[in-house]
């Protein structure tokens, strides 16, 4: 026998007794873009590099150390989307959605990013994202930020959740800030950890983020981002959190919340919970106002989130929030060759004339007993039996399966009203 060739680490099967999950999750979200007033989208896994350093920058870990990078056959460099953010804003402006006119918009999609793998962390991943383009106004960020809390609503999944909040300000204070912190920082060079120390020069700001305990007290100490905002962006972010009050969403203003993409501007948040461990972080994003110019466009606001589906589907599992599942409803159990040729015909018609049945016809032969534990197995409520006799009558026996109810036959030509009135 060959070697088994197994798949790559942190990229994971779905397996059909999961699946029913993932469809739960994306229905739900994809009724509440359409509520919203949200449209979908779709652009490549591929694109050149450049675009990823441009956008969520040099300096960051994705870039640095996490992207699935390669040369195509021309000799290009190509990369693996590590998010969404960049070829949705690339999509936009090539395609000329920004052109005068606001956007709404959302995409579902796979993300590659080379990480140490562990729950809730993989290399390839799934996320739902939201981008709005064109609105300057903090009332876009409540919006996209109520969003989210309508997800976790409809899914059962409120009470885990807390929002974090933080303004990044404009590139301007950012600096200003920036050399506050340094200094400060450097008067305690000597005890920061060595991802800090190389941080210091390229991503000071990223040092906020640490989760080292050893850096807590330093970090506590230092000088904080939010006083060194001008009036402009300290009234955009008090406006949105006036309205998330008004809305009664709670949140937690977090002044070290600095996020590890280097696009962000004002606005930045993250959905939070306390059942994943580790990775805790569901959903997150902000405001990114300047990005759409520096990659080519027109000066456009913007504002979006990302939710990673992977960490949404181990939360439901965890919280027991478990929709139902979509078992099989009817299996059709066939005797002898004449049955199984009215037996397929019937079960042509029932699709044709009741398409949400959830019907399984056997396949295959094999003795009753075999075809009833396969009909056990399917979770069907009902089973239907064409045996020789019944073909000879074109009639069929409906076995009821789960509930105790008296086995019965009859005219095959009966039996979806039956069928209507059982499933209603
Ligand atoms: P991000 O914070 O890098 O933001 O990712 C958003 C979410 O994707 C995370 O909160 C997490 O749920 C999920 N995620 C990230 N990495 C992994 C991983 N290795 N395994 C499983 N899940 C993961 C962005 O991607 C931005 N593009 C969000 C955004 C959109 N900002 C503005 N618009």
């Amino acid at each position: 026998m060959s070697k088994i060739i197994n798949a790559i680490r942190g990229m994971n099967d779905i397996l059909p007794d999961d699946i029913y999950l993932w469809q739960y999750i994306e229905t739900t979200l994809r009724e509440v873009f359409a509520s919203f007033g949200y449209r979908e989208i779709r652009f490549p896994v591929v694109e050149k590099t450049q675009l990823f350093k441009r956008s969520i920058g040099e300096v960051t870990d994705i870039v640095e150390k996490e992207m699935y990078t390669f040369e195509d056959r021309n000799g290009d460099s190509l990369t693996l989307r590590p998010e969404g953010t960049a070829g949705c804003v690339r999509a936009c402006i090539e395609n000329g959605l920004l052109y005068n006119q606001t956007q709404r918009l959302w995409y579902l999609g796979d993300m590659f990013r080379y990480e140490r793998p562990q729950k809730g962390r993989y290399r390839q991943f799934s996320q739902f994202g939201v981008e709005a383009y064109g609105f300057p106004g903090p009332d876009i960020d409540a919006e996209l930020i109520a969003m989210n809390a309508h997800f976790w609503r409809r899914l059962g999944l409120a009470e885990h959740f807390t929002l974090q909040i933080n303004s990044l300000g404009t590139s301007e204070e950012r600096k200003n800030y920036r050399q506050a912190l340094v200094s400060y920082l450097q008067t305690h060079e000597q005890a920061l950890d060595a991802d800090s120390q190389r941080r210091l020069s390229s991503n000071p700001l990223r040092i906020l983020d640490s989760k080292n305990p050893a850096m807590q007290a330093i970090i506590s100490e230092a000088p904080q981002l939010l006083d060194y905002l001008g009036e402009a962006s300290t009234q955009h972010f008090h406006q949105v959190l006036r309205y998330l009050d008004n809305a009664a969403i709670n949140y937690e203003v977090n002044p070290r919340l600095v996020r590890g993409l280097d696009y962000y501007s004002h606005t930045v948040f993250e959905w939070v919970t306390e059942r994943l461990g580790a990775q805790n972080t569901v959903s997150a994003g902000g405001r990114y106002d300047v990005l759409v110019e520096q990659l080519g466009g027109k000066p456009t606001p913007a504002m979006g989130f990302a939710l990673g589906v992977d960490r949404l589907v181990v939360l439901l599992q965890e919280c027991q929030q478990l929709p139902a599942k979509q078992t099989t409803q009817v299996y059709l159990i066939m005797m002898g060759e004449a049955a199984k040729q009215q037996g397929f015909k019937l079960a042509e018609t029932l699709r044709s004339s009741l398409p949400e049945l959830r019907l399984l016809m056997h396949c295959g032969g094999g003795s009753v007993k075999s075809q009833f534990k396969k009909a056990d197995k399917s979770e069907a409520q009902i089973a239907l039996i064409i045996g020789e006799d019944e073909a000879a009558a074109e009639q069929v026996t409906i076995k009821y399966l789960r509930e105790t109810k008296p086995q019965q036959t009859l005219a095959q030509d009966q039996l979806q009203q039956l069928l209507v009135a059982h499933f209603q």
